[in-house]
């Protein structure tokens, strides 16, 4: 077999897909996916291959032999937050993430959502809802996702502020790596002894669960445990943040939307969180690699080929959702590979659901005719956050009638 050493010509140029924000990214991906499936794009100064078609990044996803998660995280993640599930494979990975999976099914999530979900996002509207108005990113998106991974993984509440400024700082990692590493290294510091607690006098908080839980015999070391919770604040809280803020910044800019959602928020909420995911997904453009060359669905990969995944261009394949470009919530379908898809797919995509659903509804049962702003729209709308992979407002700027 002949293997390729070289991609040939890049197909755009003038935009590296490492570091650039676009704000016309999806007309971008359009024009590309018009002439072939794939593109040959500038990324961190070399060229990647982009796919762009939903066949061929769910199969790319799927297809972790030749892309495997393995390649690319202990580089990009693993100094910050160690050898976390995004950076095992085989095995390994199948007993970890056996063993982190029970709390995340769709059953024990729907325990979550009246004993801690609907509390926490009424609390938090509580500090708010009699002012009229409020930036719903710093009073809202912020801090929800944060504060739920942190009390079901029972940590004291009256640390939470400190809690919050840790992830914050995991969160700009590629801004700021010692502020970073310090985070990971104090928030380790800090549930040690909680886990080792934990060990003894087991509760039904999700760190009890990581360390009882048992299959075959193995159970999870401290170290295990200590990554997988420090993955949850990027992979669990910041996506979420982002999610639930493409959801709110579509909905404040296409009324006829949020008024058909006010409607009948209990038929609506639910398919109005899944196109909020179709139409913006917070994780847009995921980074991975290929270690091999190869030939792969026809494209020839040389070695060590920077790929990238954009699972917006995906979610806005004709082929498979008409209209791709409008927001509607009448749609009806679910944009499951918002969360990836294969071995690695999210491990929290049904909390991540019932999360979003939850706040959605108690924002809009609280905040009567919840529009946006005067002038705020520019702000509202959905940007690059922190590199180009990840997507989301910077802020939300919100009135209501009080
Ligand atoms: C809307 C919110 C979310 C989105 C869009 C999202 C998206 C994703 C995506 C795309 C991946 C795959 C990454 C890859 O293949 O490289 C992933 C993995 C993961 N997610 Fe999520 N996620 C969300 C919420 C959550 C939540 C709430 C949790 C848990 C509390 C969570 C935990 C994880 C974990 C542990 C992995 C790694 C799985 C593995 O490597 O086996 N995610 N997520």
């Amino acid at each position: 077999m002949t293997v390729a050493t070289d991609l040939g010509d890049v197909d755009i140029e003038g935009v590296d897909f490492a570091f650039e924000d676009r704000p016309d990214i999806h007309e971008v991906l359009e024009g590309l996916r018009e002439l072939k499936s794939h593109a040959v794009v500038p990324f961190a100064g070399v060229k990647a291959v982009l796919l762009l078609t939903n066949d061929l990044v769910a199969a790319a996803f799927k297809d972790e032999e030749v892309f495997p998660a393995s390649a690319i995280y202990p580089m990009t993640t693993g100094p910050v937050l160690g050898k976390t599930l995004q950076c095992m494979a085989g095995d390994e990975h199948r007993k970890n993430r056996a063993l982190v999976s029970p709390s995340f099914q769709r059953k024990r999530v729907a325990e979550f959502i009246e004993p801690l979900l609907q509390p926490l996002a009424h609390e938090l509207i509580d500090r708010f809802a009699d002012r009229g108005s409020v930036d719903l990113v710093a009073e809202f998106t912020t801090r929800y996702p944060v504060l739920l991974i942190s009390r079901l993984m029972g940590l004291p509440e009256q640390d939470e502020a400190t809690i919050h400024r840790w992830a914050h700082d995991l969160f700009y990692f590629p801004f700021d790596p010692e502020a970073a590493m310090r985070a990971s290294q104090d928030f380790s510091d800090f549930a040690t002894p909680i886990i080792a607690d934990r060990r003894s006098n087991p509760g039904d908080d999700l760190i009890s669960v990581l360390v009882t839980e048992n299959q075959e015999g193995e159970t999870l070391t401290d170290d295990e445990v200590l990554s997988f919770l420090r993955l949850l604040f990027p992979a669990g809280a910041d996506t979420t943040m982002l999610a639930l803020g493409n959801t709110l910044s579509a909905l404040l800019t296409h009324p006829d939307q949020m008024e058909l959602l006010r409607s009948d928020l209990a038929e609506h909420a639910i398919w109005a969180v899944w196109e909020g995911l179709r139409w913006e997904p917070p994780v847009g453009l995921l980074p991975r690699a290929c270690p091999e060359a190869v030939s792969w669905n026809g494209i020839d990969i040389p070695a060590l080929t920077p790929m990238v995944f954009s699972i917006n261009a995906a979610n806005r394949d004709p082929d498979v959702y008409p209209d791709p470009h409008d927001f509607d919530i009448t749609r009806r379908k679910q944009a499951m590979l918002s969360f990836g898809r294969g071995p690695h797919s999210c491990a929290g995509n049904w909390l991540a659901i019932a999360e979003l659903e939850t706040a959605l509804t108690a924002l809009l049962q609280r905040l009567p005719g919840l529009r946006l702003q005067d002038g705020a729209e520019a702000d509202a709308k959905v940007t690059s956050q922190v590199g180009v992979a990840l997507r989301g407002p910077n802020a939300l700027s919100v009135e209501w009638d009080v």
